[in-house]
């Protein structure tokens, strides 16, 4: 259907926001300790965005959300609200979802860090997480279909004994935050939409350590959580696809790109 193809004018804002959406994850990671609370953080990357990038914190107001990253503590699978009463402690896993508009252009990308020294169960779910979202990257070119995404993905991480949740899913993304395709992170090799040069999308797969199924807040409307409490971890990139292959647009400097 209505997949929009970027110019290049479009893709070079989208560049910028990808990659400020990215400093916004090197910037918050020394903070990210034992004591540090979860409204602490987004304190944080707001006054960074706002004061210094000079960007639009994109979940901030968005269908209501109260704040301006989501922070996604251990069994929270994603959307979780920043609160000062949310403390994080050693062994947590909490993901930081950062989206940033910037000249009218989104760049979104999250990354799931440890709190203080790696559980190795966690690390565990949270590196074989981290090679979905990798092995799904590589194979994005054109005439590649969405269902090649989502086939990958669910290998990668069935194999390992995860679970790839079904409810929430990657995005075309550019001036508007969400839109065409979605992007799930499960499905069969060769079927779905194909991929064309100029497409900019993100992929951000959820992986639980027990069963795939979760549960929303009916209190506060957002927070989701496994169904099982057992932990979830997620990342995120916002990409390109390009005439050969795809360009990571929020791609940090210690990554493989
Ligand atoms: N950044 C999330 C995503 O990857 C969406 C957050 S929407 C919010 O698509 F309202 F919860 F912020
Ligand atoms: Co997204
Ligand atoms: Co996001």
């Amino acid at each position: 259907m209505s997949v929009s193809i970027k110019k290049p004018d479009q893709i070079e804002k989208m560049r910028i926001a990808g990659k400020l959406a990215a400093d916004v994850l090197v910037m918050i990671e020394p903070f990210v300790k034992p004591g540090v609370s979860t409204g602490d953080l987004d304190r944080i990357c707001h006054d960074f965005m706002v004061n210094d990038q000079k960007v639009i914190p994109a979940p901030l107001n968005y269908h209501g959300f109260p704040k301006s990253i989501c922070t996604s503590v251990n069994e929270v699978v994603c959307h979780g609200i920043p609160a000062d009463k949310r403390t994080l402690k050693e062994g947590d896993i909490i993901n930081i979802d950062i989206t940033v508009i910037k000249d009218g252009f989104h760049g979104d990308t999250s990354k799931t860090f440890h709190v203080g020294k790696p559980i190795q169960h966690a690390a565990r779910l949270v590196d074989v997480t981290l090679e979905c979202l990798y092995k799904a990257i590589n194979i994005v070119k054109p005439g590649a279909t969405l269902g090649d995404i989502g086939h990958i993905i669910q290998q990668h991480a069935e194999k390992n004994y995860y679970s790839v949740v079904r409810e929430y899913c990657g995005h075309g993304i550019g001036e508007v935050f969400h839109e065409e395709p979605q992007v799930v992170h499960y499905g069969k090799k060769g079927t779905g939409m194909i991929l064309q040069e100029g497409m900019t999308f993100t992929i951000e797969p959820m992986l639980n350590a027990g069963k795939r199924h979760v549960k929303l807040d009916k209190k506060d409307g957002w927070t989701v959580t496994t169904k099982d409490k057992r932990l979830s971890a997620q990342w995120e990139h916002t990409l390109l696809v390009t005439n050969n292959g795809v360009d990571v647009l929020t791609a940090r400097p210690d990554e493989p790109f």
